[in-house]
């Protein structure tokens, strides 16, 4: 059972895929921790008292005495490296008294005056003091504990910096984590949590990184969610089941699933408004309707857009032309119709498309630029109604739909500058496209995969 934990690395995520991610995070925490204590060590120096060991000072074990028939059985503030910890401790060990599974025994580690030294638990001192080393980090993912709530333990532990719970089993409402100020990662995922969109995480001004995915979060998601200054927001693979917030652009999100949900609605028009910071957005397998915001196009970062297996309807904007560094491309599996634009089949030519999947639709015709791509498998046109394409809809199918009337405009409208041989009949020879990029290493599909528990 040791050696589940021996090699650990400290605040190892079980979600290999993100880990790289996260450890940019403790990277600058951890430098932010040693500039403290290389000041508390020149401080040190410089003092008469620098080699006391201040965790049991006699004055400290003098003042603080008590009768000998007690002392002996409960832990005293002496007994800790410092108050922090003491502290620390009592919710550590209230939180134990709760835990009704523990198949890999961790619980078994958190005993003695160390609390630092406990399976999961890690010790930072808090900005703005020195020297004073007190829990600033769990990571308890795939442990696959048993608890009843966070409540009394998460929220009463007010220097955590990091809190990462992948794969247990805790249950409840997440507590309200305002009194937490350096909070900057929340990992929830693949628990049992359930209810309303945990809205006590709304205030944090430091969270960069909310991981909700695999939960039974249901209702809506409330617009301020999107004002937070998270980097990171995963929100898949829960039942929220509202439409999307109108404001969903206001966002500085830099990956953000939302797939594997019961989404209702449009895709917001202001999403354009997120041009600078979105890198990866899923939409995918939601119930999503309405037309495609011509806004999309101005995603000038995006390298993933996926909004497959919608209600999502209408011609592709022209403006999706301008996605000059989208790889993945994604509108399978919805109600789109029309010609495929050139300009976007000439994305995979002359800048990174490597993956445009439009099957399941009931587009008629592509652009010039298109037919190529449908041999190199980059273009997935399959049950369709193009005629004279293999593996289409039957043609009863494709009449069937056409019957009813159409209400999205075709939004010829191009918001980007596109060099003048973006539109002559071909691309010069010399104009190869890059390679293309490994189809692994997204973080926005990784997360769809539920992490496991160990
Ligand atoms: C060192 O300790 C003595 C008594 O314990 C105290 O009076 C003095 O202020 C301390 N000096 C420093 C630099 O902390
Ligand atoms: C220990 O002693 C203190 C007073 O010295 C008392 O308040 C406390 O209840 C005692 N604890 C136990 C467990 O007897
Ligand atoms: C999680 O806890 C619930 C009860 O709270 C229990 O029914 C379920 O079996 C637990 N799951 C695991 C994997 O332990
Ligand atoms: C965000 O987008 C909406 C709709 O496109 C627009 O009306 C609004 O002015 C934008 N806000 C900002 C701050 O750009
Ligand atoms: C292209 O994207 C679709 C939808 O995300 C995916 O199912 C398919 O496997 C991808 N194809 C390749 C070759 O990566």
């Amino acid at each position: 059972m040791d050696d589940n934990f021996a090699h650990r690395p400290n605040f190892k995520t079980s979600a290999r895929h993100i880990s790289a991610f996260l450890s940019y995070y403790f990277f600058l925490l951890l430098l932010f921790a040693l500039h403290g204590q290389i000041i508390t060590a020149e401080e040190g120096d410089t003092s008469s008292n620098a080699t006391a060991p201040a965790p049991s000072s006699p004055a400290f074990e003098c003042c603080s005495a008590s009768p000998p028939s007690n002392s002996s059985s409960e832990p005293q503030p002496s007994d800790f490296p410092n108050l922090k910890q003491y502290n620390a401790y009592k919710v550590i060990q209230r939180f134990k008294q709760t835990i009704t599974c523990d198949p890999n025994g961790v619980t078994s580690t958190w005993v003695g005056f160390r609390p630092c030294n406990y399976v999961g638990f890690f010790c930072e001192t808090p900005p703005g003091l020195t020297n004073t080393p007190t829990i600033a980090s769990i990571d308890f993912n795939g442990f696959r504990l048993c608890a009843p709530t966070l409540v009394g333990f998460l929220d009463s532990l007010p220097d955590l910096a990091l809190f990462h719970a992948n794969s247990n089993n805790f249950s409840d409402t997440v507590p309200d984590l305002t009194s937490l100020p350096f909070l900057y990662e929340l990992d929830l995922s693949n628990n049992d949590h359930s209810g309303q969109f945990p809205s006590t995480v709304l205030p944090l001004a430091q969270l960069k990184f909310l991981d909700l995915r695999f939960n039974r979060f249901s209702g809506t998601v409330p617009a301020t969610v999107f004002f937070l200054r998270t980097d990171v927001l995963f929100l898949n693979n829960n039942l929220f089941s509202q439409p999307l917030p109108a404001d969903l652009g206001s966002s500085q999100v830099s990956y953000l699933t939302l797939a594997n949900n019961a989404f209702t609605g449009t895709i917001p028009r202001s999403i354009g408004n997120a041009s600078a910071t979105l890198i990866e957005v899923l939409f995918l397998n939601n119930r999503l309707a309405g037309c495609l915001p011509y806004q999309i196009g101005l995603l000038k970062m995006a390298t993933v857009f996926d909004a497959g297996f919608n209600q999502i309807t209408g011609p592709i904007p022209y403006s999706f032309g301008c996605l000059l560094k989208v790889e993945q491309l994604n509108l399978a599996g919805n109600l789109l119709y029309g010609t495929v634009p050139d300009v976007v089949c000439r994305l995979a030519v002359t800048s990174n498309l490597a993956n445009l999947s439009l099957s399941g639709n009931y587009f008629t015709w592509l652009g010039h630029s298109c037919w190529g791509l449908i041999k190199t498998g980059v273009l997935d046109v399959r049950q369709n109604c193009i005629l004279g394409l293999p593996e289409q809809r039957p043609k009863a199918e494709c009449v069937r739909f056409f019957l009813h009337s159409k209400f999205c405009p075709l939004i010829p409208y191009i918001p980007c500058h596109l060099p003048y041989w973006w539109f002559k009949g071909g691309v010069a020879n010399g104009d190869a496209a890059p390679p293309p990029p490994p189809s692994s290493g997204y973080k926005s599909y990784s997360a769809l995969h539920q992490p496991e528990g160990n």
